[in-house]
């Protein structure tokens, strides 16, 4: 079986001759504590041999739950926000054709949209207003039970969802995972009855992808669980304790962004080259953004969707200020086929690429772009996927998730927490006089005024 690659070549030129190999010992050392359990956050280490821990049995009951969901609903909304719902969409965007929304569904193949990541008034009105006569499902995904985003939309669904189809059909299509014991989600699960997973206590959303928070609304979406989970075991045996450094592509990532940023390289673009891939990016930011921008330190997580932001960020990456670098997820083999077709009049001119791939023209757009970027002064380094599927998309989020681990305790911080994610929560409770913050709230007014 093949394997996900990673280039660093095109980042090696702009690091001082050794800066690489300074970073083997730090990142075994990070790998080891990762394996330990004395990395600072290790109480949230429960992803690092999730994969390999995943019993055919559980694969089995969420293939069953998803059969329910996929025979009794033409629409699944996922309810959930951040890590609760952007690795589920990364895989089932990857994965699904571009235009499957527009498409006339099959039969025992809902379509799967998403909810309780905004609260936006005119999204969640035009949602109950698509969802109108539809026999639809919910899947909420909270690990806390108490997300804001995610409860209020949900309490939107669960209500439409009973006025629609009955009381005894929603109890079967509307599925919780969430926390064990704790939180709302938990409690109106059990109290209802609802089909439920369980959010294990010692993983992160945003490292939870390869749990029931990912795997369920995969396979309602069609996709292969199995076959996702044995390219995330691939690549937790390749990157594990005691494998050489240079043989090691989560150390490696790890080792180059780090020096990459102490050498003045604050920000990473994660560029694609497929519209598909646009969710693997809002996935990515979400994974480093939260893990690392912390104690006022991090690389700054952006992305793009190539060619399209050629057209828009390009002329910022190519000769803005130098303090990014790039990282490339590159398709070898499409899965599809397409040739230029020839045109007499050839009007526009393209008739040189007559007879040539689509993906061909996409991929020397993409090495134009690289070696234009790297003489632009971007470091560059490339992840390659053989193909689009699950088998290498699972082995792509164990690689990111395993190198953003050991990335996050090489800078010196606790890649697994998120203080900083509480302060607009506080806030926005205050100013909505939520019981129990009438302090902050006359703190806070008396600063509007
Ligand atoms: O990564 C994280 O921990 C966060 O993005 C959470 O997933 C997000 O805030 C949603 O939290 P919850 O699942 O508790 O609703």
């Amino acid at each position: 079986m093949k394997s996900i690659n990673l280039h660093i070549e095109k980042a090696l030129s702009f690091l001082p001759e050794g800066a690489l190999e300074a970073y083997a010992e730090q990142t075994e050392a990070a790998n080891q504590a990762l394996e330990q359990g004395t990395a600072p956050g290790n109480d949230f280490l429960g992803w690092l041999h999730l994969p390999s821990s995943i019993a055919p049995a559980d694969l089995a009951r969420l293939k069953a739950t998803a059969e329910t969901l996929r025979e009794n609903c033409e629409v699944v909304v996922v309810a959930g926000i951040g890590g609760s719902y952007l690795g589920t969409r990364a895989v089932v965007e990857a994965l699904s054709h571009s235009f499957s929304w527009l498409m006339p569904r099959q039969k025992n193949n809902p379509v799967l949209i998403y909810a309780g990541n905004n609260i936006s008034e005119d999204y969640l009105s035009e949602l109950t207003e698509y969802l109108q006569g539809k026999d639809f499902g919910v899947i909420n995904v909270s690990k806390s039970g108490t997300t804001t985003e995610t409860a209020l939309a949900f309490r939107l669904l669960k209500k439409q969802c009973e006025d629609q189809r009955g009381k005894e059909m929603a109890r079967k299509v509307i599925v919780a995972i969430t926390d064990a014991r704790r939180g709302a989600a938990r409690t109106t699960a059990d109290k209802e009855g609802y089909a439920s997973f369980v959010i294990p206590d010692n993983v992160g959303g945003r490292f939870s992808v390869l749990t029931p928070v990912g795997l369920l609304p995969i396979a309602v979406a069609g996709f292969d669980i199995e076959a996702l989970v044995q390219g995330a075991v691939a690549m937790e045996q390749a990157t594990a304790v005691g494998t050489p450094f240079r043989e090691n592509p989560c150390a490696v990532y790890a080792a180059v962004r780090n020096a990459l940023y102490q050498n003045g390289k604050k920000i990473e673009i994660l560029a694609n080259y497929h519209p598909k891939l646009h969710y693997i990016g809002e996935w990515w930011k979400q994974l480093y953004g939260e893990s690392e921008g912390k104690q006022h330190k991090g690389i700054f997580p952006a992305a793009v969707d190539l060619t399209t932001d050629l057209h828009s960020m390009g002329q910022w990456i190519q000769d803005g200020e130098r303090t990014i670098f790039e990282t490339v997820l590159s398709i070898e083999e499409p899965n599809r086929s397409l040739s230029v077709p020839s045109d007499e009049e050839n009007l526009d001119g393209l008739n040189f690429l007559a007879g040539k791939r689509v993906d061909e023209v996409n991929k020397m757009a993409e090495l134009g772009t690289q070696l234009a970027h790297v003489d632009g002064g971007v470091p560059n380094l490339k992840v390659t996927l053989p193909q689009l599927n699950e088998y290498y998309l699972g082995q792509l989020l164990y690689f990111f998730e395993r190198a953003c681990g050991i990335s996050g305790l090489l800078l010196g911080v606790n890649p697994f927490d998120q203080p900083g994610v509480e302060a607009y929560k506080k806030n926005m409770f205050a100013l909505l006089d939520k019981p129990g913050y009438e302090a902050e709230s006359a703190a806070l007014r008396a600063r509007l005024q």
